[in-house]
């Protein structure tokens, strides 16, 4: 039976696993070629010696928080097969769990669980901002969240457990799903390959293979998902985004205007000016490169990191940056940069810092890294801007330090 209990916190200095590549014998871009986004790819003892760095209570508890998203997917002993429950959950409602047939999901854990930055880091060959969150479930034997498809890519890790997961690559017809329930579930489902999973173990799917994963243990699996925008997302939000700057003073405009034979027909002449209305307004690249920057860093999921109170100077923050030894990035952020020939533009949290092309290491710093030790900023400690920027930073809750992450 499942406990609500609190999470201990413990240092991120070490990852709960060898360091390593998570790919086997393959190299990152023999994975990129052969497997990325195309088929998926079983990797036993991808992070070999990995352990959960957070126990079954301790998710528990995890899933009691008001603002941490979990579900409760039960299969048999809800009110109708496959029942939905969205959290927080009480320490009740654990209490009154079947002994199986039933899982626990929790969503963004990366964002309460600091030590997943580690396992974050182990798929640093695919950009930042391709990733989405770390999803980390608990299941009893039996416990499964059913025959299913999604729409990202994700490396599906055992951290706890064994599980049987069996996958098919056909394509799943958008009727075969499972009437009465609030869950996306296939009706039908045959397993065309399927394996048993063991802690560090991975199994890569990219987007719409069917997959349904078994608990044969009490079990947990840590989904580190990738997810790619739709167009009709990315066309959306950028047309927000132009559509905010334009002036309402630019307006069709037809001074040469010349009789119609049919007033009731637009003609080829206006319908060349609309277009090219339009084109002009998303075809400008700065435009559509610094929205980009925004959109991709803009928080998914939650709120975003506290402003802190009282704030530091940066006088106050220098000395407590060099105390703490370093600085921990907030897992609630998303940092991305584009590097011009005159720009360097760094995006946290769908804002945009215009910096001098000097400071692409201090971008690339920011942005490739999740933990930056006191050696890696050593160079810039004298430099009042750098400074500067790091402390207004820290005070927006982008940055920790170290001991209190
Ligand atoms: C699970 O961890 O039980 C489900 C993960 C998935 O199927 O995406
Ligand atoms: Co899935």
């Amino acid at each position: 039976m499942l406990q609500k209990s609190k999470k201990q916190t413990s240092p991120i200095s070490h990852p709960s696993f060898k360091k390593s590549c998570p790919l086997g014998k393959l190299t990152e871009q023999q994975f990129l070629s052969d497997y990325w986004h195309k088929k998926p790819l079983l990797i036993r003892q991808a992070l070999p010696g990995f352990s959960t760095p957070i126990n079954p209570d301790e998710l528990a508890g995890l899933a009691c928080e008001e603002e941490v998203e979990a579900r409760l997917i039960l299969e048999k002993d809800g009110p109708a097969p496959w029942t939905l429950e969205h959290g927080p959950f009480t320490e009740d409602r654990f209490a009154g769990l079947p002994e199986t047939h039933w899982t626990l999901l929790v969503q963004e854990a990366n964002r309460y669980i600091p030590e997943l930055c580690h396992l974050r880091e182990a798929f640093n060959f695919i950009p930042h901002w391709r990733s989405d969150d770390v999803m980390v479930s608990y299941a009893p034997v039996h416990g499964s969240a059913g025959p299913h498809v999604d729409q990202y890519d994700v490396f599906l890790l055992q951290g706890l457990g064994r599980r049987r997961w069996m996958i098919n690559p056909q394509p799943v017809a958008a009727d075969n799903l499972l009437a009465n329930t609030d869950l996306k579930i296939m009706q039908d489902f045959q397993a065309s390959e399927e394996w048993i999973l063991e802690p560090g173990d991975i199994l890569y799917l990219p987007p719409g293979v069917a997959h349904y994963g078994i608990a044969l243990d009490e079990c947990m699996t840590f989904s580190i998902g990738f997810r790619a925008p739709s167009h009709a997302e990315l066309l959306s939000s950028f047309i927000d985004d132009r559509v905010a700057e334009l002036d309402d003073s630019l307006r069709y405009a037809d001074g040469d205007l010349q009789i119609q034979k049919n007033p009731g027909e637009i003609t080829a002449q206006t319908l060349f000016q609309i277009r090219g209305i339009l084109q002009q307004a998303v075809s400008e690249p700065d435009h559509i490169n610094r929205w980009f920057g925004r959109y991709t860093t803009e928080p998914r999921h939650g709120e975003l990191p506290e402003q802190r109170a009282p704030s530091l100077n940066p006088a106050e923050f220098k000395t407590q940056l060099e105390q703490a030894g370093g600085l921990i990035r907030s897992e609630h952020s998303r940092f991305a940069f584009i590097q011009e020939q005159e720009h360097v533009y760094l995006f946290i949290d769908g804002r945009e810092y215009d910096l001098l092309p000097s400071w692409i290491y201090i971008a690339q710093l920011i942005c490739n890294h999740c933990q930056l030790k006191l050696e890696m900023l050593q160079a810039w400690l004298d430099d009042q801007v750098f400074i500067e920027l790091f402390c207004a930073l820290y005070n927006h809750g982008k940055f920790d330090f170290p001991d209190r992450a």
